[in-house]
């Protein structure tokens, strides 16, 4: 018996472009999902939730792959681990799987992915001690993609298993992912086909994760959240440990190698004095970094603004910017955005809407780059602030992912003080994050209220978050 956590995240600056092999820079937040787990003599996997008492499902270890279409859309994220486990043919026994959500939901800020996290490590500490982070993440990001039915990327399955206390984690999604042997977008493409060329999108998966971690994990109340940060805290000195090794070769190693690997595998970089982070073996994931990201000690608080608008993308439309992006690569005859370096080559693309889809994710590639580079070398947070709404402007012109409510969230942060703003996440909802002076963060959060009000919608939540520790053991 043992219990296991996996955190939310806030993606501090690259949106959209996990999928196009680009760069991500991610932290874990302080509230997480849990998972007790119990070795059962007989052959069952069964899923209950705190936030669905009396409704537990149970399927035999044989079935997993086959209960997909028959059980309730909450259970696919925790059995599609299971079955994950058993397609890579891994064995699993018999398990009972308690889980207990504190991630906010429907606020963009991966719930689905701190649930399908704490049940992959839970399993792997059960059943497969030997697996790799790496193997981890791809097991719970293709929970999701082919289980659940949701087409992510790899950035929220990354960021909950990998993110690191006091640090965020820069990932290079092409190099990382070479280690999955297929990336996430053509294996998302390949066995579900989401979104056609026309750029028509399946609708099932954004509905079905949402909705799904919405009924598994629940809407945590204040006291649950403070509950949950506080576990998280008296085990993140464990997790630490952990990784402090992996810390120190990861920082010493972060330039080195970069550059030939590249060239190894033949593909264009972007090009870029700051290099990847690409690290070896025995520290964090080749393509991996962690990167200091301590606000407390230049005075400053990261504010996150949950709209309380769920952040579902129902629609379709997340698929649909996939579609585009991969129609905007096509054009450029690339293997995909990540490929382009230079904003002057999208003048090719005739189409002026897949125009703007491609100039948001090459820009938000630079714009990554830039605050890890910022970061890596010490600067003020603070500095980073114009970056950020600079990549709110461009989700909500170029590749049209905000809402009102997250416009008037960020214009009202800024107003206020707030060093940058940004909504964070898929987008169509969900929340925004704000860097602000500690001094002024009371201040912020008053002027978005009133903004909200004035505006006519729901008082949004607001709390303040930082750097914490990936998925973990509690007990
Ligand atoms: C969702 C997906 C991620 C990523 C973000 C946008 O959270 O799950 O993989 O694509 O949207 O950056």
């Amino acid at each position: 018996m043992g219990v296991w956590a996996a955190p939310g995240r806030v993606n501090i600056i690259g949106e959209h472009t996990d999928y196009n092999a680009g760069f991500v820079l991610p932290i874990a937040l302080p509230m997480t999902v849990t998972c007790r787990a119990e070795p059962r003599a007989d052959d069952l996997v069964t899923v209950s939730s705190r936030q669905r008492p009396g409704r537990s499902v149970r399927v035999a270890v044989p079935d997993l792959a086959a209960a997909r279409d028959s059980v309730p859309d909450w259970s696919r994220y925790p059995l599609g681990v299971a079955a994950q486990f058993r397609a890579r043919g891994l064995r699993i026994g018999g398990v009972d799987l308690d889980l207990d959500g504190a991630v906010p939901i429907g606020a963009g800020l991966s719930s689905s992915a701190a649930l399908t996290c704490a049940v992959a490590i839970a399993l792997r500490d059960l059943f497969a001690p030997d697996l790799t982070d790496l193997t981890l993440v791809d097991i719970a990001r293709a929970a999701e993609n082919d289980y659940a039915g949701a087409p992510t990327g790899v950035l929220d399955q990354s960021a909950a298993l990998l993110c690191t206390p006091g640090h965020a984690l820069f990932i290079d999604v092409r190099a990382f992912t070479r280690g999955f042997g297929d990336t996430p977008a053509h294996a998302t493409r390949e066995r579900h086909g989401h979104a056609d060329t026309d750029g028509r999108a399946d609708a099932r998966g954004r509905a079905a994760t949402h909705e799904g971690a919405d009924d598994a994990a629940g809407r945590a109340d204040a006291d649950g959240r403070a509950d949950a940060a506080g576990r998280a805290d008296t085990h993140q000195g464990a997790d630490a440990r952990r990784r402090a090794d992996a810390h120190g070769r990861a920082d010493a190693q972060s330039h080195a190698g970069a550059q030939s690997r590249a060239d190894a595998h033949g593909h264009a970089e972007l090009p870029t004095s700051t290099g990847p982070g690409v690290v070896g073996p025995g520290s964090d994931p080749v393509g991996c970094e962690q990167i200091p990201f301590d606000l407390p000690s230049f005075g400053l608080e990261l504010l996150v603004i949950d709209t309380g608008e769920p952040h579902r993308l129902a629609d379709g439309e997340y698929a649909r910017r996939r579609a585009e992006c991969e129609a905007a690569a096509a054009a450029l005859c690339v293997q995909s955005l990540r490929d382009v370096a230079d904003p002057a080559d999208l003048d090719r693309i005739d189409d002026p809407v897949t125009r703007r889809r491609a100039r948001h994710v090459v820009t938000e590639n630079a714009r990554v780059l830039e605050i890890a580079e910022k970061l890596r070398t010490g600067a003020n947070p603070r500095d980073i602030g114009p970056v950020l709404t600079a990549a709110h402007a461009s989700l909500r012109d170029d590749f049209e992912v905000s809402t009102p409510a997250l416009d008037t969230a960020v214009a009202a942060a800024l107003d206020a003080g707030a060093f940058g703003a940004r909504m964070v996440g898929g987008g169509f909802g969900g929340s925004a994050i704000a860097l602000v002076d500690r001094g002024r963060a009371d201040a912020v959060i008053e002027r978005v209220r009133e903004r909200f009000d004035r505006s006519g919608f729901r008082p949004p939540r607001t709390f303040a978050v930082r750097p914490s520790a990936g998925a973990h053991r509690l007990a």
